[in-house]
């Protein structure tokens, strides 16, 4: 049934009698695209495509306009791993949302509360991606308690800080591992409404001191990584110098020189003299050298950051770059410093080289340029025998201390840190101290010193007494263990 041109002239004529004047009053290009007007699928093809041209354009529009809102409107900050403050935001972050969450449980539906207020606590914070974090804590006693805890991952995070979205980005790279210590590295990007740009600095302030009071009471204890220091574990509580038992006066005479040489800056300037001090603490294995340390540390609100010389991998330049870049407020402590040297002269200066400290790289680390800051060094070795003069000379060594075996003063002492409060008149710890002197474990009072075979450390009588915590007749029985022939 095909239609002839004048089947459609007679169709559309007699529908369209009206319009025919019209039509022909007009020039002959309107008459052209009239045809094409006329034609429903070409209309509908320009509509077509006109919509997607206005779409597209629609698009460009708003993605400009998103970048140029974002631009005007949007704030963002950038923290990379290697800031301190990396961890910190990660601390707070964590404990922030757990403090949402349980006000959010806590919160009562009666609780009186504007409407941004409410809306705002409606939109759910959430964070989806979790990583884990170990850190053990060295408690005083010798033991070490580990905790978790799930710090938010790479990723993306919404949190909500004082009326005010904050979009957390946590980003890893897995292409640059070697810039943070063979670590991945990382950035986070927090974003937020230029108008609400103040909530960053609040926030940080908050991580900061959040961050503070978790080492507040503690002592961190620094160890080498690659080319930095590291915090080895959690921060550790303080250990009191009360703790820690010396013979009469020794502690005190430490302190007070401690003390003196922190107060005496100026007077090392004033001379031109590097601005240090080493201690060097030796007697027998338990003697307390570490704990006397760590306790001084805590006491003077300082750091402690530990080499172990004998450590593979720890070069003569490692430990020369290491000692400059020393934390603020930090002690170095050599552990055992004649092991590391031990099987090999200290005095040969080309001894070996490559995978270890040599001794003179040793010496050089010891009189390293300081910065001005005050640089406190302690040594520790229960030989002092086996060192060389050169290690001990004054301006590396100043103070040599011996905490030797344990003296009737410490005996007498640590009983009354153990039993002082059970023990009354101090019967048992005179029968305790009787029983030492008969031994020969202690000197007796009037006469010579015993001989240190059969001596003991102070470490010993701590273990004395904690195997008879409740049982001062079973310490005073078991006295007899402590002599060593
Ligand atoms: N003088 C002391 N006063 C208190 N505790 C001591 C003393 N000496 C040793 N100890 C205890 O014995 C253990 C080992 O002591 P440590 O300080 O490591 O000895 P060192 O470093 O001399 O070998 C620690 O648990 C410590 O508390
Ligand atoms: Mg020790």
């Amino acid at each position: 049934m095909s239609a002839t041109p004048s089947d459609i002239q007679h169709v559309v004529q007699p529908s369209f009698p009206e319009k025919e004047a019209t039509v022909s009053t007009h020039s002959a290009p309107d008459g052209f695209f009239a045809q094409f007007a006329g034609n429903p699928f070409f209309t509908g093809g320009l509509g077509l495509a006109g919509f997607a041209a206005i779409l597209a354009g629609a698009q460009r529009g708003l993605r400009q306009g998103a970048s140029l809102l974002k631009r005007r409107l949007l704030v963002d900050v950038d923290i990379n791993v290697k800031d301190d403050t990396y961890q910190c935001f990660l601390y707070w972050m964590t404990i922030h949302h757990r403090r949402q969450l349980s006000t959010a449980v806590q919160s009562k539906p009666s609780e009186k509360v504007g409407i941004i207020e409410s809306l705002l606590r409606r939109v759910p914070t959430r964070m989806h991606h979790l990583s884990i974090a170990t850190s053990k804590t060295h408690l005083p006693n010798g033991a070490v308690q580990t905790q978790f805890a799930l710090i938010p991952g790479p990723g993306r995070h919404i949190l909500r800080y004082k009326n005010a979205f904050i979009l957390a980005n946590r980003v890893r790279e897995t292409k640059s591992m070697g810039l943070n210590n063979g670590n991945p590295w990382e950035t986070i990007t927090l974003t937020t409404l230029y108008s609400q740009r103040h909530v960053f600095e609040a926030l940080f302030l908050e991580a900061h001191e959040l961050a503070q009071k978790r080492v507040e009471g503690k002592t961190v204890v620094f160890t080498p990584r690659t080319a930095s220091w590291e915090k080895f574990g959690e921060p550790r509580r303080k250990r009191t110098l009360e703790s820690v038992i010396l013979d009469e006066g020794v502690k005190e005479h430490i302190v007070a020189d401690v003390k003196d040489f922190l107060r005496s800056e100026q007077w090392y300037h004033d001379r031109c003299i590097p601005y240090r001090r080493g201690y060097l603490l030796h007697g027998v294995p338990g003697s307390g050298k570490s704990s006397f340390i760590q306790a001084l540390a805590g006491h003077l609100d300082y750091n402690i950051a530990m080499v172990n010389l004998s450590e593979r991998g720890l070069t003569d330049d490692r430990l020369n770059y290491l000692i400059t870049i020393l934390p603020q407020r930090t002690f170095v402590v050599l552990e055992d410093v004649d092991a590391a040297f031990s099987g090999r002269t200290m005095s040969d200066e080309s001894g070996y080289r490559g995978a270890n400290v040599t001794f003179a790289g040793l010496l050089n680390a010891i009189d390293g340029i300081t910065s001005g800051e005050e640089r406190i060094l302690f040594l520790t070795t229960n030989h002092v025998a086996r060192l060389d003069a050169a290690l001990v000379r004054p301006g590396r060594v100043d103070m040599t201390i011996r905490l030797g075996e344990a003296t009737r003063y410490q005996a007498a002492q640590l009983w009354t840190r153990f039993y002082g409060d059970i023990d009354e008149d101090s019967v048992n710890q005179t029968r305790f101290l009787q029983a030492l002197e008969n031994l020969g474990v202690v000197q007796a009072e009037g006469q010579g010193p015993p001989d240190p075979v059969n001596m003991t450390s102070t470490a010993a009588l701590q273990g004395l007494f904690l195997k008879n915590k409740h049982s001062m007749e079973g310490a005073i029985a078991g006295a007899s263990e402590l002599r060593r022939s």
